[in-house]
């Protein structure tokens, strides 16, 4: 398969879970790259559903090796319950499992951080996962942040937790926050860092260890385009490069060594959190959600639904390289009479076929809109091509053309079986 980078080609949810999950088959290695256990990946095998938040969607494949890369931060207390959840269901997880041992830790002042200024943003609240995601790449970019070699370190990790502990205790004081316990938040970590520790090595080496031997690695990004903190809709992003660059630096396998990158996009469009969504949609909101769709993997919160945005995937396929495209949920189309597509963006008398950097000007847009007919027939039982319905293909072709890259997987359900390769 050569070594691809998945990326979210929208702001996150694409269906990223799934997809890596069918490619995998066909990798040796997955690298989860960037961002925390804000993610939420969900795969279905039969009819066991898993939600993964740290650990490579990968994983659910026998004989597959899974890496946390340097570029993730960590949540040790989360990826030990995500772990034995996963052990308890009967997924088999041991060696198959690597964490970078510079990979930075999340500790619980940076969830309270997290918290309180989003408290503090009132209504300019950016509405995080709280999961500390923002101000742990925060205290990484300082160089004051642990990782997880440090974690594994008993009396390394006592010594810079009680520094860094006293400092932020301070900063939580002044914001009217609770200081923490440096005993129990020790006693918690180092508990944590004792069955982690099997599990940390030099990532780095290790991969490319594995390239010299021939194998193919999947590079799996979390979050989406428009939620990288470079290329996204600043300040409502995460804190990572969510986007194909940040496979090389949060891995450390370099640029001319990746082969392809694959963009997953949902056949419309969705949201979670604050921030800018040009094509969101009260009508499609509701039919999505009324078919128990679109909540949240990892806060169960209601998703923001609007119309296929090609002007952000465009934008997408520039800033990421794409050059295949995998399609998701079309079967949540598969009622609607006339599905609509935006093309490009209105802003008085300005017109923009690219996604202004400016939020606030993102906000004010107004998407015009191609009309496509609906097919109104299920598709979740198409199992080929030829089996869509002819205005479902038309309608694919349509929305990777304005992508700008080859449609290669259409996707018609959650289940491995419902995929189409194009
Ligand atoms: P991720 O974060 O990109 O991995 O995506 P999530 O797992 O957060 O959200 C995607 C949701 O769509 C999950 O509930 C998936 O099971 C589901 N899903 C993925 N592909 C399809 C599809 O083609 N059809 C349907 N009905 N559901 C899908
Ligand atoms: P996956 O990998 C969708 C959003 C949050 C919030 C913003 C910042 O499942 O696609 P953070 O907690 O990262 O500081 O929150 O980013 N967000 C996601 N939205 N899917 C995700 O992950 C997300 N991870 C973070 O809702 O708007
Ligand atoms: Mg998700």
């Amino acid at each position: 398969m050569a070594n691809t980078i998945l990326v979210g080609a929208q702001w996150g949810d694409e269906g990223k879970g799934k997809i890596i999950d069918v490619l995998t088959e066909r990798a040796d290695i997955v690298v989860r790259y960037a961002g925390g256990n804000n993610a939420g990946h969900t795969v279905w095998v039969g009819k066991q559903k898993y939600v993964l938040h740290l650990i490579p969607s990968g994983i659910l494949r026998k004989s597959k090796l899974c890496v946390i890369g340097n570029g993730v931060v960590v949540d040790p207390v989360g990826l030990v319950s995500e772990i034995n959840g996963l052990l308890k269901i009967g997924v088999k997880i041991g060696k198959n499992l690597v964490v970078s041992e510079t990979a930075h830790v999340v500790l619980p002042y940076h969830r309270e951080l997290d918290a309180q200024r989003e408290v503090l943003k009132g209504k300019n609240k950016i509405g995080t996962t709280k999961r500390g995601i923002g101000p742990a790449y925060g205290d990484k970019a300082a160089r004051v942040g642990l990782r997880m070699g440090d974690l594994v370190d008993a009396a390394r990790f006592e010594e810079k937790l009680s520094r860094r502990i006293k400092e932020n205790n301070e900063v939580l004081q002044a914001l009217g926050a609770k200081p923490l316990s440096f005993k129990k938040v020790l006693a918690e970590y180092r508990a944590a860092g004792d069955f982690l520790k099997p599990f940390v090595a030099n990532t780095v080496v290790l991969l490319h260890n594995a390239m010299r031997r021939g194998e193919d690695i999947l590079f799996e990004g979390a979050q989406g385009t428009f939620l990288d903190i470079d290329h996204g809709t600043y300040p409502y992003v995460t804190s990572s490069n969510t986007t194909a660059g940040g496979a090389c630096t949060g891995s450390g396998v370099p640029p001319h060594r990746m082969d392809r990158v694959v963009g997953v996009m949902k056949a419309y469009t969705t949201r979670v959190g604050e921030g800018p969504l040009p094509t969101e949609n009260a009508e499609i909101s509701d039919l999505l959600h009324g078919m128990g769709r679109e909540f949240g993997a990892t806060t169960g919160r209601a998703r923001r639904c609007g119309w296929f945005d090609s002007v952000a995937t465009r934008h997408a396929t520039m800033v990421n390289g794409i050059d295949d495209l995998a399609v998701t949920n079309l079967d949540g189309l598969d009622t609607v009479e006339t599905i609509k597509v935006c093309i490009a963006y209105r802003h008085g008398k300005k017109r923009y076929d690219f996604v202004p950097n400016d939020a606030e000007v993102l906000a004010e847009c107004q998407p015009v809109y191609a009309e496509f007919e609906g097919w109104l027939t299920p598709t979740d039982k198409a199992r080929r091509w030829k089996q869509l319905p002819p205005k479902a293909r038309t309608y694919l072709k349509a929305i990777a053309e304005l992508t700008g890259a080859k449609l290669a997987i259409a996707s018609v359900g959650p289940g491995r079986d419902q995929t189409i390769f194009v």
